[in-house]
């Protein structure tokens, strides 16, 4: 586990732009895993300026998202699609047929997931998948208490986190009480994993997934069993490790 340790979320997010346009130039039809959230916006903005000032070319690029609200149409501004188009997708040359993202609307869940699954095999599996990090340790919506060897599923949110995301909707009770998410299993099958966090607020939970003990109830540990996985945080985030 490689850690870098920068002096702000500007930098963080720099380094975290850099890491993935290497990946693309050195293979510029990767298989890229996404993460939605406030942390990887600084990243996906220095993408897109990279895409303009320096050609960074999206085109062969294919793209899995970790996760979507379960119930929300991909128009609804809250939904991770609208996310992913409004702070990324729109500004680069990505072609939308290589643009995955979980169906929050799938009439049959199951078999929705059973083809996420399949269509990440059939594209040679993830390069480079981007994570951020809940509080209570969650990567992806994989919550406290989840099965290291699931794969992509229908998971129910937990509390911290409806009340982490809340501030996004106008209400508590407008937040979906579902989402679909990658598994443990899908998200450590990635050949490289880059692990972001920011603030204050992500201290703690990074000093107990990065050398804590490996436990389903802290879900992001099992990141210490990856053996290619660099993590970037700012000085706020990385003030609990030893
Ligand atoms: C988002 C995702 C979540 C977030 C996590 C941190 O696609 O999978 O695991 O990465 O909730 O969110 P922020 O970055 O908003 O603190």
């Amino acid at each position: 586990m490689k850690i870098y340790v920068e002096e702000n979320y500007q930098k963080l997010s720099k380094k975290a732009a850099y890491i993935l346009a290497s990946q693309v130039r050195l293979k510029p039809d990767s298989v890229l895993g996404l993460a939605t959230g406030d942390t990887p916006l600084g990243m996906y903005r220095e993408l897109a300026a990279m895409h303009q000032e320096e050609d960074l070319d999206f085109k062969e690029v294919k793209t899995f998202n970790l996760d979507e609200y379960y119930g929300l149409e991909k128009e609804n501004p809250q939904s991770y699609h609208y996310y992913m188009m409004e702070n990324f997708f729109k500004y680069v040359n990505i072609q939308e047929k290589n643009i995955h993202i979980p169906d929050g609307q799938a009439p049959d869940i199951e078999e929705a997931c059973r083809r996420y699954e399949q269509l990440i095999r059939l594209m040679g599996g993830i390069d480079l998948q981007v994570l951020g990090i809940g509080r209570n340790g969650h990567i992806g919506f994989n919550e406290p208490d989840v099965k290291f060897e699931a794969t992509t599923h229908l998971v129910q949110l937990d509390e911290d986190t409806i009340q982490a995301n809340a501030r996004f909707f106008d209400s508590i009770h407008k937040v979906p009480t579902q989402a679909i998410s990658m598994g443990i299993k899908t998200i450590m099958q990635a050949k490289k994993i880059v692990l972001l966090a920011s603030g204050r607020e992500k201290r703690e939970v990074i000093q107990r997934a990065l050398e804590g003990k490996i436990s389903p109830e802290l879900p992001a540990s099992v990141l210490q069993l990856h053996n290619d996985v660099v993590v970037i945080l700012d000085r706020e985030a990385a003030g609990g490790l030893k």
